[in-house]
């Protein structure tokens, strides 16, 4: 029989998490404290799922069934029956204390209960349960209707019933799994800091404009979209504080330092896209900056940007965050990077990113870039990530 599933939070996430599990076959209780945020999850699921009919995905009658299989709820209580909960509530620890704690006095006790937050310890949101070794961290990308990848992250209380029922239920939903210690930023948002965090500092330091700065990155690398263009779209008040928090929980370590440029832009609340400006201008009528091509500088920012994200994706391997293969699975399949990060370093030789870290390193004299230890053995043993 088909495993019932809770989802808490009815808002970007969690509405599309819902749908997932709902178009997989699953009964639904889609529970959110706001009625009005129930009505607009309902409305917004129709929508989504009438686009997927004008594409041939579904029939109308499927669509049907997939839009029964889900109930709205805005009482816990009616999460009783559930066999999975995932709570994609407000990110503010003691709410999600309280929610927790409220949830098992109301579930069977074998019903796993996961957090999709992107920066809480699920450690820490697990110590608000009697039973805290069914707290698991289950992370999906937004939109979770699209991205294939989601970071499932076990706590150090979670037992192992619970990772394999997570990981082979989120599986079956055809998603691609990473699993990953329960660390600040998990994967994705751990190792993505430097294409932010260095563009950023690329910028303050005056040596090239967003603009240039993103085509950089388009152009020599083959991201989907530059630095700047991705905070707009994500939103400087939501990337800025994703990086703050991060930086905290990393005992404030340089290489997670935030940005004194995007944290303006997020104070004067140049958010991007949905505030109509960010770093560039959206009012109707408004010319975008056109980079300056010049292809060395461009090159420059481009291998400077990558090789801080490589030293990441080896922190990461290092600190037994995740293996070689999830890393680079994680960055391809959670943000679309045109190749692993992994895979990218060998492609362009281990000894050439070290010594790229190790001259950005001389120059600057800060922590910020000084090369990872497993960079440096592997290189110094003439070792492969891949051989
Ligand atoms: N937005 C993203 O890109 C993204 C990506 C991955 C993970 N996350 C994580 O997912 C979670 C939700 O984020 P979101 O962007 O969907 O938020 P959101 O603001 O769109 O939705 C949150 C919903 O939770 C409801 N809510 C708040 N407190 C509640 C409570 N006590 N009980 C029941 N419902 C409550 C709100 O009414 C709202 O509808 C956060 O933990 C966030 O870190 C967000």
């Amino acid at each position: 029989m088909s495993k019932i599933i809770g989802v808490i939070g009815a808002g970007t996430m969690g509405s599309g998490i819902a749908q997932v599990a709902a178009q997989c076959g699953h009964p639904v209780y889609l529970m959110d404290a706001n009625v009005e945020q129930l009505a607009r999850a309902k409305s917004g699921l129709s929508k989504s799922l009438e686009k997927l009919v004008e594409k041939g995905k579904f029939t109308s009658e499927q669509k049907t069934n997939i839009e029964s299989n889900i109930q709205y709820v805005s009482q816990l209580e009616g999460l009783s029956s559930c066999d999975l909960i995932i709570e994609a509530i407000i990110e503010k620890m003691e709410v999600k204390h309280s929610v927790f704690s409220a949830l098992e006095k109301i579930v069977s006790s074998d019903c796993i209960l996961a957090s999709n937050t992107s920066s809480l310890s699920i450690a820490s949101i697990g110590s608000s349960l009697k039973k805290s070794d069914r707290i698991i961290g289950i992370h999906f990308f937004n939109p979770a209707t699209i991205m294939p990848l989601v970071e499932i992250i076990p706590a150090v209380q979670t037992n192992e019933a619970t990772i394999n029922q997570a990981v082979s239920l989120i599986q079956s939903w055809g998603k691609t799994v990473v699993v990953c210690k329960d660390t600040p930023g998990f994967i994705v948002n751990r190792v993505a800091r430097p294409f932010y965090g260095e563009a950023l500092r690329i910028y303050e330091e005056g040596i090239a404009d967003f603009a240039t700065i993103d085509w950089a990155m388009t152009h020599f690398g083959g991201f989907k979209m530059g630095p700047f263009t991705l905070m707009d779209y994500i939103g400087n008040d939501v990337n800025y504080a994703v990086t703050e928090s991060v930086f905290t929980a990393f005992y404030y370590d340089p290489r997670f330092k935030p940005s004194f440029t995007q944290k303006r832009h997020s104070e004067a609340g140049f958010y991007g896209r949905k505030t109509g400006r960010g770093f560039y201008n959206y009012a109707e009528g408004a010319i975008m900056p056109l980079p300056t091509m010049d292809e060395e500088l461009g090159k420059k920012i481009f291998e400077r940007i990558l090789v801080m994200l490589i030293n990441e994706a080896c922190d990461a391997v290092f600190m037994q965050v995740a293996s070689v293969q999830d890393v680079d699975l994680a960055m391809t399949k959670g943000v679309n990077y045109p190749k692993g990060l992994l895979a990218w370093a060998e492609e362009l030789s281990l000894d050439w990113v070290l010594m790229e870290l190790n001259t950005l390193f001389d120059t600057y004299g800060e922590d910020r870039y000084r090369p990872n230890a497993l960079l440096k053995r592997m290189v110094k043993n003439g070792d492969k990530f891949y051989s």
